[in-house]
């Protein structure tokens, strides 16, 4: 960060509603390089958008002679709407709320308290999360609602800032916010946060498979820790197949070191992955750190099919995606101006 403030012309007409939808991630491949010294772990990554989507609504409430210029205020209350789904975290523990103090604090709201309002004296913030991508499932749904959140409020709150600025204040965020800031398809390093856009041709199609249960990030990391050792696999294959459209290769070529550590945690996952492939996926793949699967179809006619045929395999419907999926998307907007 460069100290600068966004600076809101006063005339500018600033919008009271945001509505911006957001794409999940999945690694197409994903090496673990070694425990660092900050806690977290050397990655070599590639991501890449795929077509299921959360939704982000920041809407601004207040007295209307307020609402003008919300950059230029002191205080501003943020509140996370109910959330539609109960295991979604709440308060601070959000990335979404997390993402709106740190913009906040560099629009200048000297205050982004947390809580409804009391007495309406200072405008709110109201932020709502409408899932389609699984909670802790390893697709980034948390990251993406970080993401969606920032791009969001830069439009309510006026910021304008470039969506480069937004990439990097989403590594104060998460190691996977400034890759879902930006989305499509890039190579990660260090923690997942050093990104380089990757030549991707055409779309590819996949099934996802999900678990009953979510796994938490730091346990599966732990237990590469635990039964792991550094690999020094590298990305080529992944990014000639991305570069040259072709499927069989992609498939082949799908690679994750955290898979044996989510499969310590959730041993039917060997076996879930196993029978994905000997039902005609062209590659299979645990998707971040888990526990959602991703098996490769030759096209989407391939994947309708796959997707019927591996229903049994899980409690929750698979779904059939494509990738890259682009990034956060601004839907719609309201204005209220002057
Ligand atoms: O960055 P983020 O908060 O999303 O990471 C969640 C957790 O995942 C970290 O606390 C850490 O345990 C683990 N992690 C890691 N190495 C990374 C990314 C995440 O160990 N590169």
């Amino acid at each position: 960060l460069d100290g600068r403030k966004p600076r809101v012309p006063a005339d500018r007409t600033t919008a009271s509603r945001c509505v911006v939808r957001v794409p999940a991630k999945i690694n197409l491949f994903l090496a673990v390089r070694g425990a660092r010294p900050d806690g977290y772990h050397e990655l070599t990554t590639v991501l890449q958008t795929v077509s299921v989507h959360d939704r982000v609504t920041a809407t601004l409430v207040g007295p209307s002679e307020r609402s003008q210029h919300p950059a230029s205020r002191h205080r501003m209350r943020l509140e996370l709407a109910e959330p539609d789904d109960e295991a979604l975290p709440s308060g601070d523990a959000n990335l979404a709320v997390r993402a709106a103090r740190v913009l906040g604090r560099l629009a200048g709201l000297a205050a982004l308290e947390g809580g409804a309002s009391e007495g309406e004296r200072d405008p709110r913030t109201l932020l709502e999360l409408t899932k389609g991508i699984p909670v802790a499932g390893g697709m980034a749904g948390g990251s993406a609602d970080a993401a969606a959140a920032l791009v969001a409020l830069n439009e309510l709150w006026g910021c304008g800032l470039p969506r480069e600025r937004l990439r990097d204040l989403g590594e104060e965020v998460g190691s996977d916010v400034p890759f879902c800031v930006i989305g499509g398809t890039a190579l990660a390093t260090g923690r997942g946060t050093s990104l380089a856009r990757v030549l991707c041709r055409g779309q590819f199609h996949w099934v996802v498979v999900f678990d009953h249960e979510p796994l938490e990030t730091p346990d599966v990391y732990r237990a590469w820790d635990a039964h792991c050792e550094p690999s020094e696999v590298e990305p080529d294959a992944v990014l000639q197949a991305l570069r040259a459209e072709d499927a069989l290769a992609l498939g082949a070529a799908l690679h994750n070191d955290l898979e044996p550590a989510a499969v310590a945690l959730r041993p039917a996952l060997a076996d879930r992955k196993q029978a994905l492939l000997d039902k005609g996926a062209l590659g299979a793949v645990l998707s971040g750190s888990g526990p959602t699967l991703l098996a490769l179809a030759s096209d989407a006619e391939h994947a309708r099919r796959l997707a019927d045929d591996v229903r049994d395999l899980s409690a929750r419907e698979p779904v059939v995606v494509s990738s890259p999926a682009g990034g956060p998307e601004l839907k719609a907007t309201t204005s209220s101006g002057p």
